[in-house]
């Protein structure tokens, strides 16, 4: 039994916060006239203690005493004797634990909201620095239009904001205090709810005691949260892989984020990527693993809801490293511009370029264009040449009205510069959309 019952070993994390909400509710205890205040002032001594000795390592964390709360209190009762048993007046482990655990992902949120923002800072710093770096644009990984490197970086800002988005909506949601809903249906003491949620910085007290000691939904809207954001993590490190490879060689990391091979000295590897890229796995885990631990438990409080908090101490754990890692990354890359460049305009990636010319200039449905287009890029194929190396005879061969003037726009620099429109790559833009985020970070 004990070995399937204990959570000291895991809950031993919500010491801090256990101890917090203790001292708020023995506090309004004693404003209410529940317990006296010479109880409430050993109490608050004894528990002010007892913190001392957790951060001390001094504490003995106990298996027979099951969990942080049962710890804590039994060894308050071993200091200050009779006082510390009235502490458990009108509460209930499981209103306990339902705020403990909110106040710990709320500190949690915060914590990664700092490390998120350090990231995005990171990248917008690049971002400005290579504002007009150009690099081949890709779908379905294919080069398909020159981007510059800056634009590249700078939508990994834009995911990460939405990201801290979602962090903050599942706080602002999350910052109700269950406390004082005791065991499930509330108690016949005269208990304000509102001053220990005001002492713990809640917002207000959760409406409904049923409610509030059995819905994890915070803890699952954070995993959801922190989800998503791994998974654009992910992506970026993803790309990071692929641009250190051998065949891109699009930027090169450092001895500090890579590893060498035990066996083939030429290599460097990109581990610290790879590990973000695959610490995924583990977050989405630990929402899946939630989520079914939830899924039908009627209510209210069931000891299965014990099996929240590792999911969600190991998903914070794994977030904390990819971005601290992706943040220590793109600092540290160094982009190869001029194989950028190069690799930019193979592929015939000014092909859209020469049929926006034939619609603007020559005002050819863009459908027509396309076809012209189309077939200068064959016989470019089959000469094994790029577009712009084309004789304008050759092109005139296709379509007559074709003038010199197209050479202008088949460059990767006239590509890049003309996409001009709101959110496009042009060097102008980015640059602008790099110092606006500066801004905002700093
Ligand atoms: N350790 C328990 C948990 O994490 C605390 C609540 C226990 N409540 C109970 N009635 N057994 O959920």
């Amino acid at each position: 039994m004990q070995a399937i019952n204990v959570s000291i070993g895991f809950d031993r994390k919500l010491w801090a916060q256990d101890i917090a909400g203790s001292r708020a509710h023995a506090s309004m205890l004693a404003a209410q006239g529940i317990i006296s205040a010479e109880d409430r002032t050993a109490i608050d001594a004894g528990l002010v203690e007892i913190a001392s000795e957790i951060e001390a390592g001094t504490f003995e964390f106990s298996d027979a005493l099951e969990d942080i709360h049962t710890n804590v209190e039994v060894r308050l009762t071993e200091r200050i004797g009779e006082a510390a048993r009235r502490l458990h007046t009108a509460r209930s482990r499981n209103d306990q634990v339902a705020t403990d655990f909110r106040l710990f992902v709320r500190g949690a949120i915060d914590g990664i909201q700092a490390q998120v923002k350090d990231l995005m800072l990171a990248l917008a710093e690049r971002a400005a620095e290579h504002a007009g770096s150009v690099m081949p644009g890709f779908t379905h990984l294919q080069t398909a239009q020159p981007v510059t490197f800056g634009h590249h970086l700078l939508a990994y800002v834009e995911m990460l904001a939405r990201d801290a988005g979602r962090l903050e909506d599942a706080r602002h949601r999350l910052n109700e205090c269950p406390l004082g809903a005791a065991a499930l249906a509330g108690t016949s003491f005269p208990i304000d709810r509102f001053a220990t949620a005001a002492t713990l910085g809640f917002d207000r007290p959760t409406a409904n005691s049923l409610d509030s000691v059995s819905d994890r939904d915070f803890a699952l809207e954070f995993l959801s949260a922190l989800s998503i954001m791994a998974m654009h993590l992910s992506r970026f490190a993803e790309e990071i892989v692929i641009w250190c490879s051998s065949p891109y060689r699009l930027i090169s990391l450092s001895d500090a984020f890579t590893t060498g091979s035990s066996i083939m000295p030429q290599k460097r590897n990109p581990d610290a990527a790879e590990l973000a890229r695959a610490k995924t796995g583990r977050i989405f885990g630990s929402l899946i693993g939630l989520l079914t631990v939830m899924k039908g438990l009627p209510m209210a409080y069931a000891k299965d809801m014990q099996e929240d908090k590792e999911p969600v101490f190991d998903a914070i754990e794994a977030i904390s490293l990819c971005l601290a890692a992706t943040a220590g990354m793109t600092r540290d890359m160094k982009a190869d511009t001029a194989r950028m460049a190069a690799l930019a305009g193979s592929g015939f990636s000014t092909a859209t370029d020469l049929a926006d010319w034939l619609v603007r200039v020559l005002k050819m449905p863009f459908r027509d264009a396309h076809h012209v287009t189309g077939r200068i890029v064959r016989l470019a194929e089959e000469r094994g040449i790029d577009i712009s190396e084309l004789e304008l005879a050759e092109m005139q061969g296709v379509e007559p009205r074709i003038t010199q003037e197209i050479f202008g726009v088949l460059t990767v620099e006239a590509s890049v510069a003309s996409r001009t429109s709101f959110g496009g790559t042009a060097p102008a833009n980015v640059a602008k959309a790099a110092a606006l985020w500066l801004e905002k970070l700093k």
